[in-house]
Order: structure tokens, then sequence, then C-alpha cells
């Protein structure tokens, strides 16, 4: 299906989207990440775009186009992430984080690059824990009041509707949506469950861009 026949359900709307993994820097040549590829925030911002919106995406390191149409910010931590959604959200109408952020970056980066010592002793890492993205900008004005929709999304290897339903409530956000498993990291397939105040119902099984623009119908019945 080619984007000239997509409904434009979010004309007139702007919408911000995260997207990939954070890198959170150990020295200045190290650092930790995850595995997540993007594809599916990256699917979302297109079809929000082909939905008629202004696009923003944030995009933690990854190696896939900018959607055409969609104004991209790169980032590489989480608190970059949030330095560049925070505003970018004061203006949107939809927030849909799909970034897989890390949770904890180490305490403090070396300015320079760790050396072995010689000694056979590993370095000890200390981690602190990042700030929630999603959670800070659903406590914002602009949310809380209803002008800022928020989305999430939620990778669980159990237990996913429980784990879907509590993250919900604890982000306070409207709607949340789990990764149906197994490992959709990087795959171009999924499927997609939808939580909302009213219960949960299921995007089934197919490409992630026509999970994407099934999802940005839904959002577009909720505004
Ligand atoms: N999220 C975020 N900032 C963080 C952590 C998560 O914005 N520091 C967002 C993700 O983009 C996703 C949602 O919150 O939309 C849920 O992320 P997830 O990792 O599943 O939840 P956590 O609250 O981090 O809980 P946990 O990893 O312990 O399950
Ligand atoms: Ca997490």
């Amino acid at each position: 299906v080619v984007a000239f026949f997509q409904p434009r359900r979010l004309a007139g709307k702007r919408v911000l989207v995260t997207a990939g993994p954070t890198y959170e820097a150990i020295d200045p040549v190290r650092g930790i990440t995850n595995l997540s590829s993007g594809k599916m925030g990256f699917a979302i911002a297109r079809a929000a775009r082909e939905a008629g919106a202004e696009v923003t995406l944030v995009a933690g390191p990854v190696a896939l186009p900018t959607p055409r149409g969609v104004t991209r910010i790169d980032v590489r931590s989480a608190r970059e992430m949030l330095a560049a959604t925070e505003p970018a959200a004061a203006q949107a109408d939809v927030f849909i984080a799909t970034a897989a952020v890390a949770d904890w970056r180490p305490a403090t980066a070396a300015d320079q690059k760790i050396k072995k010592d010689g000694t056979g002793q590993a370095p000890q890492l200390a981690f602190t824990e990042n700030p929630d993205i999603l959670a800070t900008v659903a406590a914002s004005q602009r949310a809380v009041s209803g002008r800022l929709f928020c989305v999430g999304f939620a990778a669980e290897s159990h237990d996913l509707a429980a784990h879907a339903r509590a993250k919900r409530e604890r982000k306070r956000v409207p709607l949340l949506v789990g990764n149906i498993g197994p490992a959709t990291f990087g795959a171009d397939d999924n499927a997609l469950l939808l939580v909302d105040a009213q219960g949960e119902r299921e995007i089934p099984r197919g490409p992630k861009l026509a999970l994407a623009r099934a999802l940005v119908a839904e959002v577009a019945k909720r505004l």
C-alpha cells in the first residue's frame, strides 16, 4: 500500500516519537547500550507522517534512513534524549515513546580511555538510574491537562498483559502498547497488545509498518 492512499487522520497534529536504544558512555571509546533496532519507532514516525502529522523523531544510535518528511534529532544518551524530547513535547499533540532507554548509566564516564592496569583486575563500574523520559513528559502540564496524548511501549519477557497494565498506571499514560514476543528486537514482524482504560485489544502479527499504521489509527481515534 503506498503512502498516497493513507487517510490523513493526523492532519494538523504534531507527533513526537522517541526510537532506538540509548548509549551510555563508560569512557570516550566504550559504553553500554541495548539491542533495540529502532524499526518500530521509525515505522511509527513514517506512518504518522503519512497520516498528515508534522513529525519529530528523536533517535538514539541506529542505522536507519530518516522517513520522508520527518524531522530527525539524533541523540546518544538518555539524558540527551530527554533534553531533545522535553522542548519538542511542549509543542506536540501526541508523544509516542518507543525508545529502549537504558535504565542505568555508569555513574561517572572517564574522560580518557580506561587502560588495563596489568594486575588482571577489571574496573568496578558503579551505575546510576537514568531519567524516565516517558514518565517525565506524561507528568508535564501539557499531558496532565489533556493537550498531549502520551503512548508508552513495553517489551516484557513474561506476563505481558499484567506488566503492561501495571506500567500504564505507573507511567500515568492513557495508552500502553506491549510488544507480543518472542524477541521482537530487530525483527521486521511483530504483534501488539494495546492496553487502555477500557481494556485490551490486539493488533495481529504483521510487518512493523502495518502495525504502525494501525496504531496511528488507534491514536487518532483517541484524540
Ligand atoms: N522509558 C523512558 N525512559 C526511561 C525508561 C523507559 O521514556 N528511562 C519509556 C520507554 O520508551 C517505554 C516505556 O517507558 O515507552 C516503558 O519502558 P520499559 O523499559 O518497558 O519500562 P521501565 O519503566 O524502564 O521498567 P522495566 O524496564 O524495569 O520493565
Ligand atoms: Ca526499562
